[in-house]
């Protein structure tokens, strides 16, 4: 029998990111890793790393930092994702004791890169004889990956869509994950159907881009599908009850994808669809390539089609040459769409991205002082949004255990979090709550009905 090895993974950034930590750890579980809480002592440790922002890549440092001290003969160190395919050279230079680096696309090639990383351990002399492995391969990793080896619960991430041809001048993603990529209808369908099948019922489809995923059709059909019309054929899988997707870009909302909201009764009546912001000056300069105009009809086609349709954006505040006057427009856009939720962010100018090189770089205290302005907005109205839920009756999918001892967390179909008390009997079913009391971030009732099962 293999004895277990200990495999440790960290993940920085995106959903897909944490996609990709789980196919990691399916990949090695058959060469006997499995999953352990803390780096120290492991036999394997990932650093699943994000490059999106200054913060993100700093902090992938300092965390290296910790581990180092732990790190022992038997410890092979990976630094993977988004840092790893733009910084490859960099991370074995600044960090010789890292003795794999690796980008998102390579990863299905782990096992190979660890044996690799065995062999040559007991022969390094000195830094940069680790493996490096940051080409774009011409096989797509999704070919290559085996099915899923540890129980997703009750939901799950699908990626469907990967890479980026949009090249906004603030961003990095283009360089770090490549070019678009459209998994193949098929493939999807298969690996929903074995999640399905294993308990999860609720799916989030995830891209870089996932509304501009063009997938080889099924069924015998030739061309390709939309977003639209994968979900139509997603939500004929029996146990599938809600499908979720992100994240999506303005100039790719289609149609068929819009219907998709009023048409298929398992698409979630939430939408995630960054705008950045709300100047037309600063979405050209940022080559969004649409405008607050088309942006805000897009919004209010999915409110004729989906009513009650909850929206959610990303904002950068501080773009070079955002004067006040932009700035107001993003605000103005803001009190126009009424967000359920949002992220925001201070530019952080990115190496080898065009925007680093703009002239007017906005000043680091004018840029906090916006930002806090912005989600002192964005605060208000998911309060707002959230506060207007209390006496309604809302289906929650309880997927997580709480802090304490028979509390279970889930989510609304608008994406809010709701706390429960309830007996155990409930994890990972279907409830309804009914809204008692509403916080900025949570929602709380009692249940009122669970599911029946699903047969
Ligand atoms: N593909 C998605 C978003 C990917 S990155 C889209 O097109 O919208 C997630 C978010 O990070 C972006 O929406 C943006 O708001 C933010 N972001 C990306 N690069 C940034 C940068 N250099 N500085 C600050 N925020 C950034
Ligand atoms: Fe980045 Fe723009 Fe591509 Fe989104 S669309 S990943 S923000 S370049
Ligand atoms: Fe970060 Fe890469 Fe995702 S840069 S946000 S981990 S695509």
């Amino acid at each position: 029998m293999m004895t277990a090895k200990h495999l440790y993974i960290k993940t920085y950034g995106c959903q897909m990111n944490v996609y990709d930590s789980g196919r990691m750890a399916d990949i090695l579980q058959p060469l006997g890793y499995e999953l352990t809480e803390t780096p120290e002592g492991a036999d394997l440790v990932i650093l699943n790393t994000c490059h999106i922002r200054e913060k993100a890549e700093e902090k992938v440092y300092s965390d290296l930092g910790r581990i180092r001290p732990f790190k022992n003969d038997k410890m092979i160190l990976a630094v993977a994702g988004c840092v790893g395919q733009a910084e490859g050279a960099e991370i074995m230079r600044r960090a010789p004791y890292v003795d794999i680096v690796l980008g998102p696309q390579t990863y299905h090639r782990l096992p190979e890169m660890i044996a690799r990383a065995e062999r040559g351990r007991d022969k390094r002399k000195g830094p940069g004889r680790g493996v490096l492995e940051v080409d774009f391969p011409v096989e797509s990793k999704f070919d290559h990956l085996p099915e899923e080896r540890y129980e997703r619960g009750s939901t799950a991430y699908v990626a469907i869509q990967e890479g980026c041809d949009k090249f906004c001048t603030f961003c990095v993603v283009p360089y770090t994950r490549g070019a678009e990529y459209s998994r193949p209808v098929q493939s999807i369908y298969d690996e929903v159907a074995r999640l399905t099948l294993g308990g999860v019922k609720e799916i989030t489809l995830l891209g870089q881009n996932v509304n501009a995923y063009h997938g080889r059709a099924a069924g015998g059909q030739t061309g390709e599908w939309g977003l639209g019309k994968l979900m139509a054929h997603l939500a004929t899988l029996t146990g599938l009850t809600r499908i979720r997707y992100m994240t999506s870009h303005p100039r790719d909302m289609d149609e068929e994808l819009m219907a998709a909201h009023r048409d298929i009764p398992a698409v979630m009546p939430f939408l995630h669809l960054p705008v950045q912001s709300g100047s037309d000056r600063i979405l050209d300069a940022m080559n969004r390539k649409h405008t607050r105009g088309h942006y805000l009809e897009i919004i209010e086609k999915l409110r004729q089609y989906r009513g009650d349709i909850a929206l959610s954006s990303d904002f950068i505040v501080g773009f070079p040459g955002e004067t006040e006057r932009d700035f107001e427009d993003t605000l103005d856009l803001i009190r126009d769409v009424q967000y359920a939720q949002a992220y925001s962010f201070k530019y952080s100018p990115r190496h080898g991205t065009p925007g680093a090189l703009m002239d007017k770089q906005v000043p680091e205290d004018i840029k906090t002082e916006r930002l806090a302005v912005l989600q002192d907005l964005l605060n208000m109205q998911q309060q707002a949004f959230n506060a207007a839920c209390v006496g309604q009756t809302l289906p929650v999918l309880l997927d997580r255990k709480g802090k304490k001892e028979g509390q279970y967390l889930g989510k609304t179909p608008y994406l809010q979090s709701v706390y429960v008390e309830a007996p155990a009997s409930v994890f990972g079913r279907l409830v309804d709550v009914k809204i008692e009391k509403a916080s900025a971030n949570s929602l709380t009732g009692p249940i009122v009905k669970v599911e029946a099962f699903l047969q």
